[in-house]
């Protein structure tokens, strides 16, 4: 989240469903009035069980609606007004219910009522149990809202209230706030009804099934210019190796794990304008990685580890042909020489551009939210100052755009 982001004047609709993350919603009031947000909310039956109309109310300082058929606000259509009023429609806590009734369409409470009636951006914020969250039913109709163009912030990994492990918590207050930001960004739709790749984050090449070979790469920068793309207009395919952030807004996302599944989720990508290789791929992996886990046998020392060469994705996305993008971007991530290094990397890769940056010890560029970065292409080499992740992401893309207009 950029410090000093405003949200001067947006009205935001916030429907609290009735999971135990509600209590994260309270924070969320508190984080958009700070900023300059006003916001009313719908607590659903469920959700009331979770936090007290009273307490929402003395942090919105609006009334609750509760009600589909409330008389004083009816008589004015308070489930269409609400809609109306508001800049963004936010679901948070978003309950596999909640979820299966706008994928659905079903209209039987003043939430699920508002949901269908709105022609405002929905923003879904899912909180389940993991079984909950993989359930084949609620796949479907993440996929469905997706597919329907509702915005999506986590969920994330982590320990949940239930006492299980994985993905379906709550995003924190902070990122479903940068979602909101985002969501409300106006966006000059440089890249309308373009088709663009991003890779993204560290690749894991497995030892053994419980090892691997990774690095510091935390998705940041990759993830950051995704949602840059999606929000200029651009159909986005991230094709993403493991990472804990949570996905961009209006993207579709490709998890892989190693360097090869990159590289055929890609190629089954293709075709695109443009490609941005922006995830740090292991060079290196195992040929075979071991079935089962290496032990330490008492006397006969450390085992050998033999690595072989990783494909070459930018090599092989940028090397001419019919599905070669217009534009394709590599990214050079160097401890030295950054600019010698990513010239060579440009002539050996065969790729338009490379954005370079010193990822060197005391930077805080990998896994940090900074960069400073140097675009290299045959003809010119130009230096950015230092700024963050977002901002980085939103001037490649204006570049880009204006790269391809050419
Ligand atoms: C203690 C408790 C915690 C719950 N937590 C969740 C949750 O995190 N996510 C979820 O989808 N459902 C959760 N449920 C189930 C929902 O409350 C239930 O499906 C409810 O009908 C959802 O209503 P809603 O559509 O108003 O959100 C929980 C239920 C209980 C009793």
């Amino acid at each position: 989240m950029e410090q000093g982001v405003t949200l001067e004047g947006k009205r935001i609709l916030l429907i609290i469903g009735g999971g135990i993350a509600a209590y994260k919603s309270l924070d969320l009031i508190r984080r958009l009035r700070e900023r300059g947000a006003s916001v009313r909310v719908v607590l659903t039956a469920a959700g009331k069980q979770f936090v007290t109309p009273l307490s929402v109310a003395s942090l919105t300082g609006n009334p609750v609606h509760e009600d589909l058929f409330c008389l004083t606000e009816e008589t004015e259509m308070g489930h269409i007004e609400l809609s109306r009023s508001a800049d963004l429609l936010v679901v948070a806590p978003a309950t596999a219910d909640l979820l299966a009734k706008a994928a659905a369409g079903i209209a039987n409470d003043l939430a699920s009522t508002i949901l269908l009636a709105t022609d405002k951006k929905v923003l879904m914020a899912p909180a389940m149990n993991v079984r909950m969250w993989d359930h084949p039913a609620t796949v479907r109709n993440v996929a469905q809202l997706r597919e329907d163009g509702l915005l999506f912030v986590g969920p994330s990994d982590g320990e949940m209230a239930c006492g299980e492990y994985g993905p379906g918590r709550m995003s924190e207050p902070m990122e479903i706030l940068a979602s909101i930001a985002g969501a409300l960004q106006p966006t000059s739709q440089v890249l309308a009804g373009r088709r663009v790749i991003v890779t993204s984050g560290p690749t894991h090449e497995p030892i053994d099934p419980v090892r691997y070979i990774a690095n510091r790469s935390s998705g940041r920068q990759g993830h950051a210019i995704a949602a840059a793309a999606a929000q200029a207009g651009a159909h986005v395919t991230l094709v993403t190796g493991p990472v804990s952030i949570s996905d961009p807004v209006g993207v579709s996302v490709v998890r892989v794990e190693t360097a090869k599944e990159m590289l055929a989720a890609v190629k089954a990508s293709l075709p695109a304008d443009i490609f941005i290789g922006a995830a740090a791929v292991a060079d290196w992996g195992f040929e075979k990685p071991a079935a089962g886990k290496i032990k330490k046998e008492k006397g006969s020392g450390p085992p050998t580890l033999a690595l072989v060469e990783n494909p070459d994705i930018l090599a092989e996305v940028s090397r001419p042909g019919e599905s070669r993008p217009a534009l394709v971007v590599g990214f050079a991530a160097e401890t030295g020489n950054l600019i010698d290094h990513a010239r060579t990397k440009l002539q050996r890769k065969g790729c338009d551009l490379i954005v370079a940056n010193d990822v060197g010890p005391g930077t805080g560029v990998m896994g940090g939210p900074k960069n400073t970065v140097h675009l290299i292409s045959s003809d010119q080499q130009e230096a950015w100052p230092l700024l963050d992740k977002g901002e980085v992401a939103r001037r490649l893309i204006q570049r880009f755009a204006g790269m391809l207009g050419k």
